[in-house]
């Protein structure tokens, strides 16, 4: 895949139809997540292979706390054992991890393992992996507002002050460029309370592929349709 033209800096992923995928195989939807978390290491490979520098993956919305709490249980012990499982091949590959998203709701234990991986990582110069873990956008453009709101209040800032770029600064992604190209596995076409500022040029991309079925050759030709579509910005 040497010859894809235009490789977009930022991808973002919301990795859908684990349950889905595990259900046709006869299976429970935990294993839909553990051949998930495969996915997500065959993404990381092809992303830093093909010379994407950000990848932004939706692993937990704030809205997936109303699932069964089995479910919620096994993901949360699922990202603390991928934590340790994989954070020596992370280094090893030049990746840095930033997590976006809430940190009040999290057990002790996921706390610690968060900023494990965010602290062992801290040196990549590869590639970004973004996880998105107990994120929702409307969540995170309500703490930016209150944020400026408070500035303003303390006298900081004068409303005037506040711009795009002020906004932008005040999520959790201010140091992250908007993504270039969202996909969503599994057939779904919504955003599903992702990015919702962050991806207002984005192309998007709604292959039907369940995410446990999405590895580096889909990754590969998602990249292909990217290079063929045409961003005008609004311009001619
Ligand atoms: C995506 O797969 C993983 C998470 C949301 C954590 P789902 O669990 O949503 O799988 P489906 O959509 O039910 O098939
Ligand atoms: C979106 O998937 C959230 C993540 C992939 C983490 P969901 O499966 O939770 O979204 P809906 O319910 O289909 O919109
Ligand atoms: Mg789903």
């Amino acid at each position: 895949m040497e010859n894809i033209e235009r490789i977009p800096t930022h991808v973002a992923i919301i990795m859908d139809g684990n349950g889905r995928w595990a259900k046709a195989l006869g299976k429970e939807r935990y294993e839909g997540h553990i051949e998930g978390v495969d996915s997500v290491r065959e993404c990381i490979k092809a992303a830093r292979r093909n010379g994407v520098k950000y990848l932004t993956l939706y692993a937990f919305s704030t809205e997936n706390w109303g699932r069964p709490a089995e479910e919620v249980n096994a993901l949360m012990e699922l990202f603390c054992k991928s934590v340790i499982a994989e954070t020596p091949q992370l280094v090893e590959q030049g990746v840095r991890v930033v997590m976006i998203g809430r940190r009040d709701r999290f057990s002790e234990r996921v706390c610690s393992h968060l900023e494990q991986i965010e602290r062992e990582t801290a040196d990549g110069k590869h590639l970004t992996l973004v996880l998105a873990f107990d994120y929702s956008s409307r969540d995170e453009i309500t703490t930016a507002v209150k944020a400026l709101a408070t500035k303003v209040a303390a006298g900081e800032i004068a409303v005037e002050d506040i711009s795009e770029q002020s906004v932008s600064q005040s999520l959790y992604t201010a140091d992250i460029p908007d993504p270039d190209f969202i996909i969503r596995t599994s057939g779904e076409c919504r955003l599903s309370n992702f990015l919702l500022w962050q991806a207002s040029y984005a192309e998007m991309y709604f292959p039907t592929t369940m995410w446990p079925d999405f590895k580096q050759e889909q990754f590969d030709q998602a990249l292909e349709v990217y290079a063929s579509r045409e961003r005008r910005y609004g311009k001619l």
